[in-house]
Formats: C-alpha cells, structure tokens, sequence
C-alpha cells in the first residue's frame, strides 16, 4: 500500500510515500527523516519527550499518525534556531541549567515555544508549570524549565514591543 503524504518540515517541503499507515509522526521523523531531536519517551502520550510543533500547536508526536497531517506545517526541535542562533527558549534554558541529562529537553524546548505562541505563558510560574504538565523530567530540572520559559517568554514579549515601537 502506498501513501503519498506531504508535509512541510522546519520550512522544506517534503514529498513522502508511506507504505504503512500506522506510522506515527514521531517514527516518521526520527526513522525515515533522520530528525532524532525529538525524542522517543513513552511512545504512548505520557512524557512530553516527542512534542512537536503541527499548524503551530503542541502535540505529541507519538500519538499522531503521519498519514493524518498531510499538509500540515511541522516544526521539531531541529528547525528552531535561525542562522546559527539560537531560539531565546534555548538560550534561556542555558542560562537557567534547565536540563540535566538533556533527554527531555526536545520536547520541553517545544512545549515551552507552543506555550508562549499560544499566549498561555504570562509570568506566573504555577502557570508554566501547569501548562507544562505533559512534559516530565526524569532528572527533576522542573525549577530551571520553569524560569527559563519565563525569562524567554519576557526577552520575547520585549523584543517584540521594540520592533513595533
Ligand atoms: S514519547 Fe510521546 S508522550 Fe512519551
Ligand atoms: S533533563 Fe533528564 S529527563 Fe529531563
């Protein structure tokens, strides 16, 4: 059986035939792209590990069949930075030590930026903590995610007033 499927990825346009309609978005990714950013945790919706970005919304990759987003607009934890920067969510995990093993970091990286363009982020930490549930790390970094999505939320909401002052 095959499957046409197309989907843009970190902005490339990628034609896929799939010969399996079970695959998930996440096996699809990580075996048959070469994208092993995103991380297999659960592989059943419990971990946050493989969140990506489908139509700018969070969800967990290894949850979603690939066959049902043709056309969708994919972003992974690959196609954040720009031009060899950074994203202000990275970076801010960086200067907060928001990881340890760094297994869960794709994916709270991704859930974190899903956060903020949704407009769910704010500035209260209990908030990013609950909106941020679905994402769970082994190594208890929690403190450090928790202000580095906060800071990233503020340096980005001030970046933003500068340009359009
Ligand atoms: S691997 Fe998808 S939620 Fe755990
Ligand atoms: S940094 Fe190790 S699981 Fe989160």
């Amino acid at each position: 059986m095959n499957l046409p499927l197309s989907l843009t990825i970190n902005g490339v346009r990628r034609e896929i035939v799939l010969d399996d309609p079970r695959v998930t978005l996440l096996d699809l990714l990580r075996e048959r792209l070469d994208l092993t950013g995103t991380k297999k945790g659960c592989d059943r919706g419990q971990c946050g590990a493989c969140t990506i970005l489908v139509d700018g919304r969070r969800i967990n990759s290894c949850l979603a069949l690939a066959v049902s987003h043709d056309g969708a607009e994919i972003t992974t934890i690959e196609g954040v930075g720009r031009g060899g920067e950074l994203h202000p969510v990275q970076a801010a995990f960086i200067a907060h030590d928001g990881f340890q093993c760094g297994f869960c970091t794709p994916g709270q990286i991704m859930s974190g930026i899903g956060m903020i363009q949704e407009g769910q982020a704010g500035d209260d930490p209990e908030r990013v903590r609950e909106c941020m549930s679905g994402n769970l790390c082994r190594c208890g970094a929690y403190q450090g995610i928790t202000e580095a999505v906060l800071e990233a939320q503020s340096n980005m909401t001030a970046t933003k007033q500068r340009r359009s002052a």
